[in-house]
């Protein structure tokens, strides 16, 4: 007697945690989880060596902390692998750190950008990256029919797919690495840089370095468990209904 209501119980449990499994990956992000900036290019596959030097500079964490508290937004431009291994061998590796790190933020706009903005944007485009007197080294875009292209002055691409396009994060894929002019240019003995530039860009990427190590963490913490309890929350209402109604 008693066997059949538990088992109808296990079985109708089951279908309820399937349907609340499947109607959570149906509509595709959580809308109330945390925008995750790396997990938006991890899950393509083609962008692995932009994550690399995302996470080498420390550009990623970056840019996901000051998602959170950024009026304006960011806009990223991804290079693919397939931009990365075309470029001149040896050219990356022969930047400094610190060079290293303004080619990655050359990529980063520190405002969102949907693709029809970037249409009839202004140039040039302040971008994060600066040069050793401070002043931001720029990108051009120019519309046409709907395409963007995008200028360093070295390298002109089109502005491809977006990845993502919801303020406060757009980020578009790109089949060339934008190299800054000045970055390249600049290797004269004669240009120096100033020791109080240096100073104030070095004490500003180990600030936010430090701060950003907790953080992350929690963040995934508290929406995962948001998420596990919403569905627990589930299965007690329908073990509520199915005991009652039964
Ligand atoms: C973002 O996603 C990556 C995987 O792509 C993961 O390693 C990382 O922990 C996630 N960060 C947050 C804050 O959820
Ligand atoms: C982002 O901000 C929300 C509230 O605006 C807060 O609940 C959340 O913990 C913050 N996340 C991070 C990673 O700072
Ligand atoms: C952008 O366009 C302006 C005006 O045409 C030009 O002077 C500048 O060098 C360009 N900058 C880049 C990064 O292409
Ligand atoms: C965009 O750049 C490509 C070369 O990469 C060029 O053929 C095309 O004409 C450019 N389009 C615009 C609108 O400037
Ligand atoms: C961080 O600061 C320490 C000194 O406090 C310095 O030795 C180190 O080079 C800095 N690291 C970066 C990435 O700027």
């Amino acid at each position: 007697m008693a066997s059949a209501p538990v088992s109808s119980i296990v079985l109708s449990v089951f279908l309820v945690f399937i349907a609340t499994v499947s109607a959570q990956t149906a509509p595709a992000p959580a809308p109330s989880g945390p925008l995750n900036f790396t997990a938006i290019l991890d899950k393509n596959g083609q962008y692995t060596y932009f994550l690399r030097f995302l996470a080498d500079t420390q550009v990623g964490s970056q840019v996901q902390n000051q998602l959170n508290t950024t009026s304006e937004g960011f806009t990223v431009f991804a290079p693919t692998d397939n931009a990365f291994n075309n470029l001149k061998p040896g050219l990356i590796n022969s930047l400094d750190p610190q060079k290293k790190v303004q080619l990655v933020l050359y990529h980063v706009l520190p405002k969102y950008y949907s693709l029809n903005d970037l249409q009839f944007v202004s140039n040039p485009v302040r971008t994060q990256a600066t040069s050793q007197n401070g002043a931001s080294f720029g990108l051009n875009f120019t519309g046409q029919n709907n395409q963007v292209n995008v200028s360093s002055g070295m390298v002109e691409t089109l502005v491809n797919n977006a990845l993502y396009q919801k303020k406060p994060l757009a980020v578009y894929q790109v089949d060339k690495v934008l190299l800054p002019e000045g970055l390249f240019e600049a290797n004269s003995p004669a240009a120096a840089p100033s020791p109080a530039t240096k100073k104030a860009s070095g004490s500003k990427s180990n600030s936010t370095a430090s701060s950003t190590a907790g953080e992350p963490a929690a963040a995934d913490n508290s929406g995962s468990m948001g998420r596990n309890m919403g569905m627990g929350l589930v299965l007690v209402l329908a073990l509520a209904c199915m005991g009652f109604l039964s």
